[in-house]
């Protein structure tokens, strides 16, 4: 499918590639076009270096999602991978004896040991896993928007970021394993010891829905009706050779990508200098390769975007770019 199709029709388009070669441009100025075209959009940076406020030039807090003014139906969103922690706290505060004050009996029990050991070990980076947990919101397609366009950070990060489901679901199913046998243990104790209400325990659910928002979101990752990865690239042979690195990484992942952008091309023009033809000459050649391994042999749509004398930022030059892109 066309990028224009994509824009008008999935719910999840995911923009990736090495780093500087243009995906938050791409991205935003994708999502100013769907936004345009009715459908609600929610571009979301999940890059800790954010740069998609600066982009379209508007304030982001992080966290927030925030309406973009003046144009209407757009929402911009810098993922904040530190703040998410506090609205799981049913998963860092698991620990019913504590609560009831009986801390010291945890010494010695290999069950408690176990916790501790996956507590303190801190599986998977868990500041980047509660992140992801946040974002999981919008992967799944119960909200209020019609599609959500991911700008995301460099090649290494996002992979380890798309690989997140697989690593957190054994981690989470051994909690709520936990959890549960814990629970059921000290569950008499607690009503025999606690005179007063402690305040209701939710650990096990967040557990819960975090392991069924990972599951469901897997799957929409997955499913070429909802989501496509668009990759953004510049013809040059190492960009061709992280190209060939990342989509063999998506397949693994199953995730599907149908176009690649090539982006900053030099283009013809009369008075081009000594510089500039060198450059040219360098990219056309690099070009016909990416034609003959993405295009030819792997079936990928190409879109090939022109580089500008200016920056690319803001909504007359993402707009611009928005032609060469989406046409
Ligand atoms: N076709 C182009 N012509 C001219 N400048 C461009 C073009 N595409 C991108 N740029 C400029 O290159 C810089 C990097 O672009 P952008 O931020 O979109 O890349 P990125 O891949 O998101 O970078 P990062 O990996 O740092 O997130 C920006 O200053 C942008 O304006
Ligand atoms: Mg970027």
């Amino acid at each position: 499918m066309e990028l224009k199709d994509l824009l008008l029709n999935l719910k999840i388009i995911m923009f990736g590639g090495k780093g500087g070669v243009g995906k938050t441009s791409c991205a935003a100025s994708s999502a100013i076009w769907a936004a345009e075209h009715g459908r609600n959009t929610l571009i979301i940076s999940t890059d800790p270096a954010h740069s998609l406020g600066d982009s379209l030039g508007v304030e982001l807090p992080p966290g927030v999602p925030t309406p973009i003014e003046d144009i209407n139906n757009l929402t911009g969103l810098e993922i904040n991978p530190k703040a998410n922690v506090a609205e799981f706290r049913g998963l860092t505060e698991m620990n019913p004896l504590e609560e009831m004050g009986m801390g010291d009996m945890m010494e010695g029990m290999p069950l408690l040991g176990d916790l501790e050991d996956l507590t303190s070990s801190n599986p998977p980076g868990i500041d980047e896993a509660l992140a992801f947990g946040k974002i999981l919101e919008f992967i799944e397609t119960e909200h209020d928007y019609d599609l959500v366009i991911f700008d995301t950070a460099p090649t290494g990060h996002t992979l380890r970021f798309l690989g997140l489901p697989e690593t957190l679901s054994g981690w989470i199913g051994k909690l709520i394993k936990m959890r549960m046998r814990i629970g059921k243990m000290f569950g008499a104790f607690k009503r025999m010891f606690s005179r007063e209400e402690k305040k209701s325990d939710n650990s096990l659910e967040v557990l819960e829905r975090l392991n069924q928002s990972i599951i469901n979101a897997r799957d929409d990752l997955s499913n070429p009706v909802k989501n496509s990865f668009i990759i953004v690239m510049i013809p040059e042979e190492m960009a061709i050779l992280e190209t060939g690195r990342l989509l063999n990484e998506l397949i693994k992942y199953d995730i599907p990508v149908s176009n690649i952008v090539v982006n900053q091309l030099y283009q013809r023009t009369t008075e081009l200098c000594d510089f500039c033809k060198g450059r040219r000459e360098m990219q056309q050649k690099n070009l016909s390769n990416i034609k003959k391994i993405f295009q030819d042999k792997l079936n990928k749509i190409l879109i090939e975007i022109p580089l500008f004398k200016e920056e690319i930022r803001e909504y007359d030059k993402l707009k611009e770019m928005g032609e060469f892109l989406i046409g």
